[in-house]
This record gives structure tokens, sequence and C-alpha cells, in this order.
């Protein structure tokens, strides 16, 4: 670790596993509730589990990139980062937001609109966290070193606290709302998080395959153009059929469609950079969480995207457990793997010890992938079970619920597997000490470069 201040992102990294691990346990919860579905109904009910589960998954994927950017944006940038101070406050609000708004859904306080229950004044406080970081890290970039990998980061950062002001408007027609929720929800995973993910993606290769950062550049830029050129107009395939005008099926069906593009060029980003690279980095763990996003990620936003994104086949599949399938894969795929893959990398840095208990990280690696593929399976399958009953067939809701029971129980047991996967990652990433050599023998380790 060249610069002190990277050592911001290790409060980072640790708020973001702590979230990490209680947005796993109350999934298993959730998934419980689909087996047992009287399970804790007064004390905490399905859709309170629902939204502890979710909105902890996306506060931490994002205090997971704002660590991953005060680690990076140093190295790149060859400047320290501008004030620390105002990082640590930053933290501070961010979390403090974080855990009002968890303690207000205990209680039932809360706004509805999927993924943007927080109350209006914890919108606000995630808002002046948002700007003092953009402000801090921004000076940073303007008086440093700027390199397409800061230039790509900082435009997605500052793309992710634009979108998110949609959050703030919330008209009362309900057509206009839920276009304005999609500018949220799509333009986020589908737009500027995309380009957060290429550029962490691409200072991971830069890192551990060593291939010249012309080349790695040139891709970015790439990847970049086809997530803009697809993610924005693909947010039609969210307006088939919420009363916006019918041309948005044809738009929506094609530029969805397109969306698959930068998936499968990160795919092939990754693999030819390690084929290229003469590099041997030490952190394997690190290596294979960063093949296993590209991958993961083709498949579940890729893959399970497309499966159901034209208008004809959505008409059928629309809100069924097709769709939860495919958030759960793409999510972990895409952004749960790349926070996993920089803190894999990050960690022994800022720990201040050798990568070398990679065996038991990577072993959390396939119980996680594992688990996730297997639920992603479990659910595809109640997925088309369910649009075949009581889509086409026309059963009721709940009568087709009642015949899916194997099929939710199978995802519990996959979600099991999950928590299990996590916590051996916590615990690799954190615990074992092995040898500190660091600073006493830093090129025997290819660790300080
Ligand atoms: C890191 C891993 C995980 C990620 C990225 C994740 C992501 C998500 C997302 C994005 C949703 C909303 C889905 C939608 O709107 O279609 C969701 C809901 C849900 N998740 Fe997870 N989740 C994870 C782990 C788990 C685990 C381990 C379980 C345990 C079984 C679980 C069970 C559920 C359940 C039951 C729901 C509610 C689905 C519904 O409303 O029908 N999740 N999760
Ligand atoms: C990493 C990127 C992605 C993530 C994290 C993601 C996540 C999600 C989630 C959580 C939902 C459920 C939203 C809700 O209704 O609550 C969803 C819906 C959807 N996604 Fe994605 N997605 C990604 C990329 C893609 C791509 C590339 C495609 C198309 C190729 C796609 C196609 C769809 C479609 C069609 C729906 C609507 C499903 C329905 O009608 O019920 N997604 N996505
Ligand atoms: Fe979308």
């Amino acid at each position: 670790m060249k610069y002190k201040t990277q050592k911001i992102a290790l409060v980072y990294f640790i708020g973001a596993l702590a979230l990490f691990t209680s947005q796993v346990l109350f999934g298993t919860v959730a998934g419980y509730i689909y087996v047992d579905p009287n399970f804790l109904s007064e004390t905490l009910p399905f859709n309170i589990v629902r939204m502890i589960h979710t909105n902890s998954l996306v506060v931490w994927l994002l205090l997971g990139f704002f660590g991953a950017t005060y680690f990076l944006i140093p190295e790149e940038s060859e400047r320290e980062i501008y004030s620390p101070t105002l990082a640590y406050v930053q933290f501070a609000i961010f979390v403090a937001a974080a855990a009002a708004a968890v303690v207000g859904y205990m209680f039932r306080v809360h706004e509805g609109r999927e993924f943007l229950e927080q109350p209006l004044w914890v919108k606000l406080a995630i808002v002046v966290a948002a700007l003092i970081f953009l402000f801090n890290v921004t000076m940073t970039v303007l008086q440093g070193r700027k390199t397409a990998i800061t230039n790509v980061l900082l435009l997605g950062l500052w793309g992710i606290a634009i979108f998110f002001l949609f959050a703030l408007y919330n008209p009362s027609n309900l057509s206009v709302d839920k276009m304005y929720w999609w500018y949220v929800v799509h333009i986020w995973v589908e737009g500027v998080w995309e380009l957060v993910m290429a550029s962490i993606l691409a200072f991971l290769m830069l890192k551990l395959t060593g291939v010249d950062r012309e080349v790695i550049e040139k891709w970015l830029y790439v990847i970049v153009g086809l997530a803009l050129m697809s993610g924005l107009l693909g947010t039609g395939h969210h307006y088939y059929w919420i009363g916006t005008p019918s041309y948005w099926q044809p738009l929506g069906s094609i530029f969805s469609t397109l969306e698959v593009l930068p998936f499968f060029a990160m795919v092939l980003f990754a693999f030819s950079m390690v084929w290229k690279g003469g590099r041997n980095h030490p952190n394997k763990a690190a290596l294979l969480w960063s093949l296993g996003t590209a991958v993961l990620a083709f498949f579940g936003a890729g893959v399970w995207g497309f499966m159901h994104t034209l208008s004809n086949i959505n008409y059928y599949t629309h809100g069924t457990q097709i769709t939860a399938a495919h958030g759960h894969l793409a999510f972990f795929g895409a952004y749960v793997s790349l926070n996993l893959a920089i803190i894999t990398y990050a960690m022994p840095y800022l720990l201040r010890r050798d990568p070398y208990n990679q065996v038991l990280n990577m072993a959390s690696f396939w119980l996680m992938s594992g688990g996730m593929a297997f639920m992603t399976f479990t659910l595809t399958f109640a997925g088309v079970v369910q649009t075949h009953l009581q889509r086409v067939r026309g059963e009721s809701y709940m009568d087709v619920q009642d015949q899916l029971g194997l099929f939710y129980l199978m995802r519990f047991g996959a979600g099991v597997v999950v928590v299990i996967g996590a916590l051996l990652f916590i615990y690799a990433v954190l615990v074992p000490r092995q040898r500190e050599v660091i600073e006493a023998a830093p090129t025997a380790t290819g660790i300080a470069e």
C-alpha cells in the first residue's frame, strides 16, 4: 500500500461485510417464511424482512463501492485522498442513516415503493453523504493523475448520485411514479453501476495480470460505450405494462437485448487479460472472484435477463419467480462478487498481511456461487411452473403457490449454504494471521509493487 489514506477503505469494507451478514440472514428468514408462511408473522412480517434484506444489500454494495474508490483512487491518481476527515464523516452519516432506516422498518416506519422505502429524511442524509463523498474524491482526482479508470469510476459515481435524486420525486399518478422509480432502480444496476463495475474490474485486471494499461483502457471504453448505448433505452423493458405508450415494447425489447453485450465484453476482457498477462500475482483468490464476477454477471444479468426481456415473453413471466431468479443471480454475479473481489484484493494490504489464507476464501467462493446458482435454478423452475399454471392456464395465484412448496424448500436450503459461505468469507479475509512479512520482505511476496 503506497498511500496511507488508502486505509480509509478498511472501515468501509468492514461496515459492508457487517451489513452483508445481516442481508443474507434476513434473506434466509424471508426464504424460511416461504416454507412456513406464518413464521414471525406478528413480530416481523414478510414485507419488513424483505425490505431489510434488499435495503441492506443495496447499502452494503454502496459502502463497498465507496471503500473501493478510497482504496484505488490514491494509487491511480498518485495522490492522498483530499480529506480523510470528510471520508470518516461521510461514513458516519451513511451508516447512521442506514441503521435508523432499519430500526424504523422494525417499527413499520417506511414509505413503500420497493427498494426506496427509506423515510424522506434518511434519503436526504444519503444525499448529503453522497455529496461529501463526491466532493472528496473529485478533488483528489482533479489534483492528481487522470486515468481511464478514474474517469469512468467518477462518471459512474456521479451518475449514482444524480439518478438517486429521482427517488425524491414521487408523483401521485401511478404510471408516472413507476417511470421515475425505474430511473433509479434500472438505471442504477443497468447503467451507472455498470460503469463502476467496469472500472473496478479494470483496476483489478491491471494489478492482477500486469497487462499494459493502454490495453486495459481500450477495453474499458468499449465496455462503457456498450453499457450506455444499451442500458439507458433498455429501461423500456420495464415500460411494457405500466401505462406507458406501446412503442416501448419494441424499443425496450431491442435495447435491453443489447444490454447483454457489455456483460459479454466483460467476460472476454477478464479472460483475455488473464490469458495475456505475464504476472503471477500471489492473490489467487482475488483473481478467482474477479473472473467469477465477470462470468456470473454474464449469466445472471445477461442470460437470465434476456430470458424474460422480450415483451411477448415478459407478457407471461412478468413478476413471477423468474424475476426473482434473475434478480438474485444478477445482483450476486455483478455486484456482490465484484465487491468481494476488491475486498479480497485489498484486505491483505489494509491489514498488512500475506494473502495466504486463500484456500478458505476460495472455498467460500464455491460455496456462495454454488448456493446462488442452485437458488437461481430452483427459482427458475418455480417460475416456469408458475407462469404455466397461473398465466397460461389461469389458475389463481395462491393455488399455484401451494404447488411450488418443494422449490421453496430447496431455495431455503441453497440460502443456508450461501450464509455459510458468507461467514466463511468474512472469517477468511479478517481472521487468520499467518506471516506478517509485508514490511520485511516486500518483493519476495510480490505484494508491494
Ligand atoms: C448475496 C446474496 C443475495 C442477493 C444478491 C439477494 C438479492 C435479492 C434481491 C435483489 C431481491 C429482490 C428480488 C426481486 O425483486 O425480484 C431479493 C429478495 C429475496 N431474497 Fe435474496 N439475495 C441474496 C441472498 C438471499 C438468501 C441467502 C436468501 C435465502 C433463502 C434469499 C431470499 C430472498 C427472498 C425470500 C426474497 C423475497 C422474494 C419475493 O419477494 O418473492 N436471498 N433478494
Ligand atoms: C447487473 C445487472 C442487473 C441487475 C442487478 C438486475 C436486477 C433486477 C431486479 C432486482 C429485478 C426485479 C425488479 C423488481 O421488479 O423489483 C429485475 C427485473 C428485470 N430485469 Fe434485471 N438486472 C440486471 C440486468 C438485466 C439485463 C441485462 C436484462 C436484460 C437483458 C434484465 C432484464 C430484466 C427484466 C426484463 C426485468 C423485469 C422482470 C419482470 O417483468 O418482472 N436485467 N432485474
Ligand atoms: Fe432493467
